[in-house]
């Protein structure tokens, strides 16, 4: 059977920095949405193009493309053993569809933890985040810096700022998760799967916390 964990939290709170040390601990596939949107995007795709429409705003792609994208990617070899979801589902009706997928992949939700921090953390991580072009490998200026300036630990290639971690897209992004996601933690919650984390500590901590918690 495979295994499926999805990551859960605001924009910000290090999703994807744990997701990338947890495909690699866990043996599975890293699938993010919003890497998968920025990806179409590089590629100047129609889905890339509609989707910038949406990001631009802060505001989440429609249901029906972003879950069409999930189910294909997740339908790739790679995932063949399961994999760790960043950034999908985020609303009920995605959840309800990645039930749904899932069965026909064999598997389900194992478990779902819960990152958290304050507005003003996620506010001051996404300032300084920086992202590798090529792969999105992520830094930050301040708390994970890469060894030379503008480039990437890892392919070498430049490192951009995202077009939506401008305070103000910030700011919409995280009043768009309190509307359309936070009731996805009753969800999971309910469901049993729920694994709330403290997304304060350093990069570090919150794996140590995170696999230990997957353990149990
Ligand atoms: P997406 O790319 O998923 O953005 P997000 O959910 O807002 O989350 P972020 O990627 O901003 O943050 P993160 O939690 O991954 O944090 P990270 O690890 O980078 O989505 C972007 C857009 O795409 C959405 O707005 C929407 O338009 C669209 N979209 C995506 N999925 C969708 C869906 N399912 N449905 C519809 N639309 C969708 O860390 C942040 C920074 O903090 C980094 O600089 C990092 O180095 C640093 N950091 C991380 N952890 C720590 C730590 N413990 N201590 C100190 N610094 C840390
Ligand atoms: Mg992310």
């Amino acid at each position: 059977m495979a295994t499926y964990i999805v990551l859960l939290g605001p924009p910000g709170v290090g999703k994807g920095t744990q997701a990338r040390i947890l495909s690699e601990s866990k043996k599975l596939a890293h699938i993010s949405s919003g890497d998968l949107f920025r990806e179409n995007l590089k590629n100047q795709t129609e889905l890339g193009k509609l989707a910038k429409s949406y990001m631009d705003k802060g505001e989440l792609v429609p249901d029906d493309v972003t879950i069409a994208m999930i189910r294909d990617r997740l339908s790739r070899p790679d995932c063949e053993a399961g994999a760790i979801l960043d950034g999908f589902p985020r609303t009920p009706a995605q959840a309800d569809a990645l039930e749904v997928m899932l069965k026909e992949f064999r598997g389900s939700v194992d478990a779902v933890p819960y990152i958290t921090a304050a507005e003003t953390i996620l506010v001051e991580r996404t300032g300084g985040r920086w992202t590798c072009r090529a792969q999105g490998h992520i830094y930050h200026e301040k708390f994970n810096p890469p060894k030379q300036a503008g480039l990437c630990d890892v392919d070498g290639s430049e490192i951009y700022q995202r077009d939506d971690d401008k305070v103000e897209t910030v700011t919409k992004r995280i009043r768009v998760y309190l509307e359309q996601t936070m009731p996805l933690v009753d969800y999971y919650r309910k469901a049993g799967k729920l694994i709330e984390i403290d997304g304060t500590q350093s990069v570090e901590s919150v794996t140590k916390v995170l696999l230990g918690a997957l353990k149990r």
